[in-house]
């Protein structure tokens, strides 16, 4: 009942947010929350499935419509009593989440939240990265923007920022913002990978620049 009503809603989302994501963070969540036994597994499958669907960027509609589309689907399936505690993580849940708590001290939203972080990182998260950017018209790369490695960026103005931009901006950063240990592991080889995909790409990118002229 819960998959198809997020199945639904789901539709409308861009493919690096679609069911799949949602699969790929449940499965997640169900291992980190297997590993370190933190929250009741119910509520980490509910809320992994419910997680995104409030996502203003895809929903058409802002985050309070979000939330009251869930509040009113938990209320219709006799889930009210886990309502508010549900929606309070998925609130969190966010990278850029602006009523995000600072210290996190919930078990369940440690869990979501880096599951949805994992998600974001490694091979899949790079495609999800280049088709959001895609979705959005931004550049692959702009060679006049200097990227540091703090996520600080040298010229970009929000909104042109091309996806090798958000590399630096949010996917670097993910792994040392993992919650669980079992995230952190997992998190290792992901972030590897995003550093071993960008010295290609830069190499790749500069092909021929040392050539002699002739
Ligand atoms: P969150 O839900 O944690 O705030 P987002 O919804 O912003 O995260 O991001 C979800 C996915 O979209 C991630 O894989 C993220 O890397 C990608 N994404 C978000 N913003 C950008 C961007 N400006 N350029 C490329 N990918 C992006
Ligand atoms: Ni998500």
């Amino acid at each position: 009942m819960t998959e198809e009503f997020v199945r639904q809603n789901q539709k409308g989302y861009d493919s690096g947010h679609d069911w799949w994501h949602i699969v790929r963070v449940r499965k997640l969540a169900s291992f980190i929350n297997d590993m370190e036994v933190l929250a009741d597994p119910f509520e980490v499958d509910i809320t992994a499935l419910l997680h995104d669907t409030a996502d203003s960027k895809f929903a058409g509609r802002d985050n309070d419509e979000g939330y009251q589309l869930i509040k009113n689907f938990m209320d219709s399936c006799g889930m009210s009593d886990l309502r508010d505690k549900i929606i309070d993580v998925i609130k969190n849940v966010s990278f850029s989440s602006k009523n995000k708590k600072e210290n996190p001290d919930d078990p369940l939203l440690w869990v979501i939240q880096d599951a949805d972080r994992l998600d974001a990182i490694g091979a899949i998260g790079i495609a999800r990265a280049f088709n959001y950017g895609g979705f959005r018209n931004n550049k692959i790369y702009d060679p006049d923007v200097i990227n540091t490695e703090n996520g600080e960026m040298g010229s970009s103005k929000q909104g042109t920022a091309s996806t090798v931009s958000h590399f630096y901006e949010k996917l670097l950063l993910l792994k040392s913002m993992m919650n669980t240990q079992t995230a952190k592991r997992l998190a290792e080889e992901r972030h590897e990978f995003l550093e071993l995909y960008l010295r290609q790409f830069y190499k790749e990118w500069e092909f021929g620049a040392g050539r002699d002229k002739h």
